[in-house]
């Protein structure tokens, strides 16, 4: 019926369209995620929900320097709406929290943009988990051949683009997230950023991760270490 250039414009047409469906996968997103991206936050319910939170990453937002809980104050909003999404809807594993961040136990959509403008606002903190700091010079090569283009020279991330901030980040944690998504553990992550890990050795690994772990939070979302959240004392 068809000639076979017009077959292979259509084959071709049809690689094309899944190519880019795989790459918007990783945030096709759902109707709570646009919800919550579009709501005003009412702060006030922010600290209310914080509350719950506060138990694992501590009132202040920085989790544990061990790595177990992640730093998440300062967080760009955006990345805080799609992990905890991501999270509540199972396309990110996090058991331990799941039944913490259910609707049942903290609302819907108007809690979550409430939250995470809450903890977007919250000051970050520098004294963060680091690596061994026996590799730095490689580590350094590494994030600005393979992954400053995102996640900025300083670690900044990118609010638009999803692209998370890393600075300030437990090494622990950081190493544990990246052989996730490294293996595909950790379903909900970006596919250009699989590719350009994919050949990364464990030792490249802990050097850029060390590298990237004494990388500086911005000076003027930082405070010391004995700064207390007032909404929590
Ligand atoms: C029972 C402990 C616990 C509670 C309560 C908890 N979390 Fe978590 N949270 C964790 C752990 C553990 C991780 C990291 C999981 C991993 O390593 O993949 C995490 C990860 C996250 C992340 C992803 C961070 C990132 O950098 O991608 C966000 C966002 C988050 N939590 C927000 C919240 C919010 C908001 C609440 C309150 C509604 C909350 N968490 C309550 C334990 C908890
Ligand atoms: C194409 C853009 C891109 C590149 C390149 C990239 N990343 Fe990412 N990275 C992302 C996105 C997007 C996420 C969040 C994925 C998700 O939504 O779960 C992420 C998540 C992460 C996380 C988990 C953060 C968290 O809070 O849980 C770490 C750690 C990380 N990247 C480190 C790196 C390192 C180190 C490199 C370079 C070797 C790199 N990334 C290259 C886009 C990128």
């Amino acid at each position: 019926m068809f000639n076979q250039q017009t077959q292979m414009f259509f084959l071709f047409f049809i690689i094309t369209l899944l190519s880019i469906c795989d790459i918007f996968a990783w945030n096709d997103s759902s109707l709570e995620q646009e919800q919550s991206l579009r709501l005003a936050p009412n702060l006030n319910n922010g600290i209310k929900v914080y509350e719950v939170c506060s138990a694992c990453h501590m009132p202040e937002g920085w989790g544990v320097p061990d790595g177990t809980y992640p730093q998440i104050s300062g967080q760009h909003q955006n990345v805080l709406i799609k992990q905890l999404t991501d999270i509540r809807q199972l396309n990110r594993d996090n058991p331990s929290m799941y039944p913490f961040a259910l609707p049942e136990e903290i609302g819907g959509s108007q809690a979550i943009a409430d939250v995470t403008a809450y903890i977007e606002k919250l000051p970050m903190l520098n004294e963060n988990g680091i690596g061994s700091g026996k590799n730095l010079e490689l580590g350094k090569k590494l994030y600005h051949k393979h992954c400053s283009e995102c996640h900025g020279k300083n670690g900044e991330g990118n609010n638009e683009k999803f692209y998370p901030r890393i600075h300030g980040q437990h090494y622990n944690y950081l190493v544990r997230q990246f052989e996730w998504i490294q293996s595909g553990k950790r379903r909900n992550a970006n596919p250009e950023m699989i590719k350009q890990i994919k050949n990364f050795s464990q030792n490249d690994t802990e050097a850029v991760l060390d590298y990237v772990s004494r990388l500086l939070t911005p000076k003027e979302k930082t405070v010391d270490k004995n700064w207390r959240n007032p909404d929590f004392d």
